[in-house]
Parts: structure tokens; sequence; C-alpha cells
């Protein structure tokens, strides 16, 4: 196992035992000191499920209101401001907000420190598109529900959700962090008016050892 899932384990454990399941974000990130190999999940590139998503669709995002759940270090909203989109992108960690400041200086992105559990109110109901990347794989069953209502409830109508995240069948053992997510915790999206609009079931094969990934489209229909 490398250094930064070690740390990661070790510092999710302690938060976890605290009844603490996010405050650990922030101290990873800090602990990192500018040094992505620190993070596990930070490759500094745009996610593929994300580029292949926009260019197989052919999206036109000039002027949507993009909104990035868990930016991290900010690749995905880069790469959707630079198609034009209008990109708010937020994290917990005040550490990973600076350091996409720092990364992108001349940046068209409004980069927030913000808790999705207490976001802003007007950002319901209130984005085109929005990006689900990793986030609620990171987060303990017990407060997912409450994640994909938050997120769900960002989309304006008619507007997109897209999302990228493991995937598991009920009867698989889902133990470590990153949690894998079932079709079933998924559906509860359309619980805030989304319609599952596609489906995809995959195995990655680029990553160390092979992943099992679902990619999800919703859309909420007026
Ligand atoms: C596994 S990382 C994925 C980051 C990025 N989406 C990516 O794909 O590289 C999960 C991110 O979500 C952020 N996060 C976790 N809980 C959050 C919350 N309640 N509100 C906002 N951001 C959160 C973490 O700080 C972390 O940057």
């Amino acid at each position: 196992m490398t250094k930064s899932r070690t740390r990661l384990y070790e510092l999710s454990a302690a938060a976890y035992a605290n009844g603490d399941y996010t405050g650990w974000f922030e101290t990873l990130y800090a602990e990192a000191q500018g040094n992505s190999n620190a993070i596990p999940w930070a490759d500094r590139g745009v996610n593929g499920w994300l580029v292949n998503w926009v260019e197989t669709a052919q999206l036109n995002l000039q002027n949507l209101r993009v909104l990035v759940v868990g930016c991290g270090l900010g690749d995905d909203a880069e790469y959707l401001s630079k198609l034009g989109a209008k990109v708010t992108a937020f994290d917990l960690s005040q550490t990973a907000i600076d350091w996409c400041h720092h990364r992108f200086p001349t940046s068209q992105v409004n980069y927030q420190a913000v808790d999705l559990f207490t976001a802003p109110t007007e950002w319901k109901l209130s984005f085109d598109l929005v990006i689900e990347i990793y986030t609620i794989q990171a987060l303990p069953a017990n407060i997912r529900p409450n994640a994909i209502d938050c997120i769900g409830n960002f989309v304006a109508p008619n507007g997109k959700l897209f999302v990228v995240c493991r995937g598991r069948d009920p009867e698989d053992a889902c133990d470590n962090l990153p949690f894998p997510l079932t079709k079933d915790e998924l559906n509860r999206f359309t619980d805030t008016g989304l319609t599952q609009i596609s489906f995809e079931d995959s195995i990655d094969t680029l990553d160390t050892t092979p992943t099992r990934r679902f990619r999800i489209v919703y859309l909420k229909f007026v």
C-alpha cells in the first residue's frame, strides 16, 4: 500500500472513532504541504470518464452554470471552465481550495471552501450541470443519503447531474475507503426529482488494480 493511502486510513479511522466523518480531508491536504503525491486521488489531470462523456455527447457547455462537488485540486473544474462553462467548484478543505488558486492563478473558476452539508441555500436548483466524481464514495454509509440529497438538490430544472463512483453489488464487501456504491443507494437521486438517463457499469483497467466503476447521468425533467 502507498504511504499516502496508509496515512488516509490512519486519519479517517481516528476521525471516525470521534464521530467526525469529514474533518480528516483537511488534515490530509494540510499535511501534504503542496505535494500532490501525498493525496491518493490527486492525479493532476482531468477525469477521463468526464472527458469521454463530454466529447461523446458533444456537449456545448458555453455559459452553462456548472457546479463541481468536492473539487479537490481543481482539474475537472478547469477543464469545464476552458470549455466555456461558468464554473463554481467547492471543497470542504480550505487547503485544497488555496491549492487550486495556487495551481491556476488566472482561473475563471469560482472556487469556494464550502461543506456540502451546509452549502449556500441559493445553490439549490441553480446549476445546469452538477459534477460529482468520487466524493460520495469517500463518505461512510450513515451520511451518504444526506450527501445524495444535497447534491441532487443543486440541479436546476432541466439540468443534469453527472456521477462517477466505484460500484458494487449489495453482497460485495464494503470495508475500506473508498466505499463503492450500490445501484440502490444511487437510486436515491431520483427522490430529488432526477431521472436516470444513462447508467454504465464498467471495469476500469487503467487503475493499478481493475476497479468497477459506475458512470451515471441524470436529468431533472420539469
Ligand atoms: C476522493 S476526493 C475526490 C476529489 C476530486 N473530485 C477528484 O476526483 O480528484 C473527495 C473530495 O471531496 C471533498 N469532500 C469530502 N466531503 C466533503 C463535503 N462534505 N463537502 C465538500 N467537499 C467534501 C474532499 O475534501 C476531497 O477533496
